[in-house]
This record gives structure tokens, sequence and C-alpha cells, in this order.
């Protein structure tokens, strides 16, 4: 009963995940090639994230590589936001620092 009672709530789950094409929580940006700075870890499950339409970030609703995501790309696409609610709130500052973002280079 129990080994049924699972398949069944494994397969409303998968039904849910695909139901939402949805994103992939946490992934992780590559380091940048030059500078000092390293990997940027980006959670999709993020509240202010997850209340933005894909569109804000990838050509469209079924996300994927996001072309180009360099320094311009990336801070535009990141750090401007970052920048404006550290701005707008003064307890949220944390948001504007690198290493916010950016893990240590190893
Ligand atoms: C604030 C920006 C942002 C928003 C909004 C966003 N994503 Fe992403 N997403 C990223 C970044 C950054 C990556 C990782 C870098 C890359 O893949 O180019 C990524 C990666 C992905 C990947 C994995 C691609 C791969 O190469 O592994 C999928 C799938 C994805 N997103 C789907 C979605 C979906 C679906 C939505 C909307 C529900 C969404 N994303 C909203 C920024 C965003
Ligand atoms: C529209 C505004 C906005 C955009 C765009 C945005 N963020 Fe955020 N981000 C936030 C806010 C606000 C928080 C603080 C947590 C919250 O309130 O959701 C946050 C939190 C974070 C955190 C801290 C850990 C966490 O997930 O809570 C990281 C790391 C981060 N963002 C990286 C990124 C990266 C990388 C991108 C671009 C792919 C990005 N953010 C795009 C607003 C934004
Ligand atoms: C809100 C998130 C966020 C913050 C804060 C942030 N960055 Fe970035 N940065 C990114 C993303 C995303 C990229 C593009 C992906 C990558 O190259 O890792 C990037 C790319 C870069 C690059 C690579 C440039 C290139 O064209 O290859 C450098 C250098 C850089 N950031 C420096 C900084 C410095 C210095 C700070 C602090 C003043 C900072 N970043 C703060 C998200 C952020």
């Amino acid at each position: 009963m129990n080994r049924i009672l699972g398949t069944f709530a494994a397969a409303v789950l998968f039904a849910a995940s695909a139901a939402f094409a949805a994103a992939p929580g946490k992934v992780t940006i590559p380091a940048p090639a030059a500078g000092k700075q390293g990997a940027v870890n980006f959670d999709h499950a993020g509240k202010t994230h997850a209340a933005q339409k894909c569109t804000a970030c990838h050509a469209d609703d079924k996300g994927g590589k996001i072309a180009g995501l360099d320094m311009k790309k990336g801070h535009e696409t990141c750090q401007k936001c970052h920048n404006e609610t550290a701005k707008a709130d003064a307890t949220k500052a944390a948001l504007k620092a690198c290493t916010n973002c950016h893990a240590k280079k190893g």
C-alpha cells in the first residue's frame, strides 16, 4: 500500500514539475575567465528572483543558456536590480557586494 502511495506521490510531483517547465533552482554561472571574481551562484527559487518573468533574463519562457552572459550582460541582468534594491533599502546594502554573487576565485 505504501509503495503504491509512494509511486502515486512521485507521479504527481513529476507531473507538477513538468507542468511548470520549471526553472532549475540553483544554477552556477562559471567564473569569468579574466579578473579576480569567481563563479556566480543564482537561485531561481529566491523570492524576488522567482517573481520575475523568465524573459527578464532568458530569450523565452523555457529558459536555457543566456547568450553572452559576460560582465556587461551579467551586471545588467543581475547587479542593476541589486544596486537599485540596495539603494532603496539600506538594510539590503549587502546585495551590492561583489561577494554576494561572486565566490572567491580558488
Ligand atoms: C534573474 C534572471 C533569471 C530569471 C528571471 C530566470 N532565469 Fe533561468 N537562468 C538564469 C541564469 C543566470 C542561468 C545560468 C546561466 C545560463 O544558463 O546562461 C539560468 C539557467 C536556467 C536553465 C538551465 C540552462 C542550462 O544551461 O543549464 C533553465 C532551464 C532556466 N534557467 C529556466 C528558467 C525558467 C523556466 C525561468 C522562468 C520560470 C527562468 N529560468 C527565470 C537567470 C534567470
Ligand atoms: C529584480 C531584481 C533582481 C534581479 C534581476 C536579480 N536579483 Fe538577486 N536578489 C534580489 C533580491 C531582492 C535578493 C534578496 C532576497 C529576496 O528578497 O528575494 C536577491 C538575492 C540574491 C542572492 C543571495 C542569495 C539568494 O538567492 O537569496 C544572490 C547570490 C543573487 N541574488 C544573485 C543574482 C544573480 C546572479 C542574478 C542575475 C542572474 C540576480 N541575482 C538577479 C533581486 C534581484
Ligand atoms: C548581482 C550579482 C553580481 C554582483 C553583485 C557582481 N557581479 Fe560581477 N558578474 C555577475 C554575473 C552574473 C557575471 C557574468 C557571468 C560571469 O562571467 O561569471 C559577472 C561578471 C563579472 C566579471 C567578468 C567580466 C567579463 O566580461 O568576463 C567581472 C570582472 C566582475 N563580474 C566583477 C565584479 C565586481 C568587481 C563586483 C563588485 C563590485 C561584481 N562583479 C559584482 C554578477 C554579479
